[in-house]
């Protein structure tokens, strides 16, 4: 029979790993709660007109990696290939702006792009995220890459991830910049990709981003958006770059980043990790002042960023961070069948105390009992057998000292109710 495996391009994560994920699920919500924002969480799939009027119609997003099916009814449904669109439909549906003018969400969980594989790219990825609803103003920019930075921080990345800032502008700044773009690229367009030409007709912005060494050469000496900035775009952008300096963030303009999704408006900024090779941005966002205007909501101006949580992971192992794996607290050797009932009675009032203990299920020999605790890194085994129980004691054993002593089982309540494992 042929061997069923995950699909290409996900992957479980198995119980050895599981800490690691809790962690940085703990660092986040407990992150964004300081900041003031609620929780969001979202279906993983949602009609398929939800992604293609916000992410954009030409956006490799939509062209290529999005799963998509069409329901019995018809309906073309799509696996959440992001998070942004849904807490846009979501803000809207549910009329979230009336609860008050300013509406702050995080979110994370599973998202779907059928890209192609490799690490730190896959086509089930978790992200984490943060959206903000209602403000136009660049304290409200600073506060989302705050958000943004100290997460980084807790996570032990901060030195090796550099913050690129961009601004795209208003609708009239991105109309003049494209047209003088084009100018600059058409003497050398037979240079450029079959992909470039094809954006060069339907998204000039996005050739900035290529990949092609020989396409970024010639796209050095091409004009800057900044340059076409109205005085709105500017004093906007001026005064987050001095926010910025006020908390002591450091960033790079970079005046080539796009961002690849087209509801964006004016701020955009990634954080890029020199450790994670050609997946390096960890984290991407900026505003998208009329995506709820265009998926029918009262124009509201909004920001957010997602994070990639594998790469995240990646970045955090690469830089030694350590995350202690939680090992349960004590094991419970039963060391004769008479003893089972008792210790499962002492068992469940030892986890009413709050310990993690683990027992027996396997009627195994104390020996093979004993190397299971030790393999558990537990720091306490209890053992009972057939004196203990005529006895009424149980032997108290210290793993990590080596010690042991027996004591009355009404005893045992006090020692661990002092104790702090
Ligand atoms: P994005 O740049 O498409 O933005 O994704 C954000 C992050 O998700 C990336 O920086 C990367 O870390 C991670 N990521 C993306 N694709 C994959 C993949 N195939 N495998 C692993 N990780 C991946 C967004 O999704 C926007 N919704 C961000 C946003 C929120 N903008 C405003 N608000």
């Amino acid at each position: 029979m042929k061997k069923l495996r995950t699909i290409k391009g996900t992957h479980d994560i198995l119980p050895n790993e599981i800490h690691k994920w809790k962690e940085l699920e703990s660092i986040v919500s407990q992150t964004c709660e300081q900041f003031g924002y609620q929780e969001i969480r979202n279906p993983i799939f949602e009609e398929t007109g939800l992604f293609s009027r916000s992410v954009g119609e030409e956006t490799d997003i939509v062209t290529k990696e999005m799963y998509s099916w069409e329901d019995v009814d018809g309906t073309s449904l799509t696996l959440r290939p992001e998070l942004t669109a849904s807490v846009v439909r979501s803000y809207i549906q549910h009329n979230l702006g009336t609860i008050s003018p300013i509406q702050r969400f995080y979110y994370s969980g599973p998202l779907f792009r059928r890209e192609r594989p490799q690490k730190g790219r896959q086509r089930q990825f978790h992200q984490f995220g943060v959206e903000a609803f209602g403000s136009n103003n660049p304290e409200q920019d600073v506060e989302i890459i705050a958000i943004a930075w100290k997460i980084l921080s807790l996570c032990g990345l901060a030195n090796d991830t550099t913050l690129n800032l961009n601004s795209i502008g208003s609708k009239e700044c991105r109309n003049n910049y494209r047209k003088a773009l084009k100018n600059y690229i058409y003497p050398y367009i037979k240079d450029f990709s079959k992909t470039s030409q094809h954006r060069f007709e339907t998204n000039p912005l996005r050739i900035l981003d290529t990949k092609s060494e020989k396409e970024q050469e010639i796209l050095n000496d091409a004009p800057k958006i900044s340059d076409y900035h109205n005085e709105t775009d500017s004093t906007h952008f001026e005064s987050l770059k001095e926010f910025l300096k006020d908390i002591d963030l450091p960033f790079s303009i970079n005046h080539k980043l796009v961002r690849g999704l087209d509801y964006y408006t004016g701020t955009v900024f990634e954080f890029n990790s020199v450790n994670l090779g050609a997946q390096d941005a960890l984290l991407g966002g900026g505003r998208y002042n009329r995506l709820v205007e265009t998926l029918g909501g009262k124009p509201t101006p909004g920001i957010g960023f997602a994070a990639g949580m594998e790469r995240f992971l990646i970045a955090m192992e690469q830089s030694n961070f350590n995350i202690k794996k939680s090992n349960p607290d004590i094991y419970f050797i039963c060391a004769d069948k008479k003893a089972i009932s008792r210790s499962i009675e002492i068992s469940s009032r030892l986890r009413s105390l709050n310990f993690k203990v683990v027992s027996d299920t396997l009627r195994r020999s104390m020996k093979s009992q004993l190397r299971e605790a030790n393999k558990l890194k537990v720091k306490y085994a209890l053992i009972i057998g057939e004196d203990e129980i005529r006895n009424s004691t149980i032997i108290l054993k210290n793993l990590t000292k080596g010690t042991q002593k027996t004591i009355p089982q009404s005893e045992l309540k006090n020692f661990f109710e002092d104790l702090t494992i």
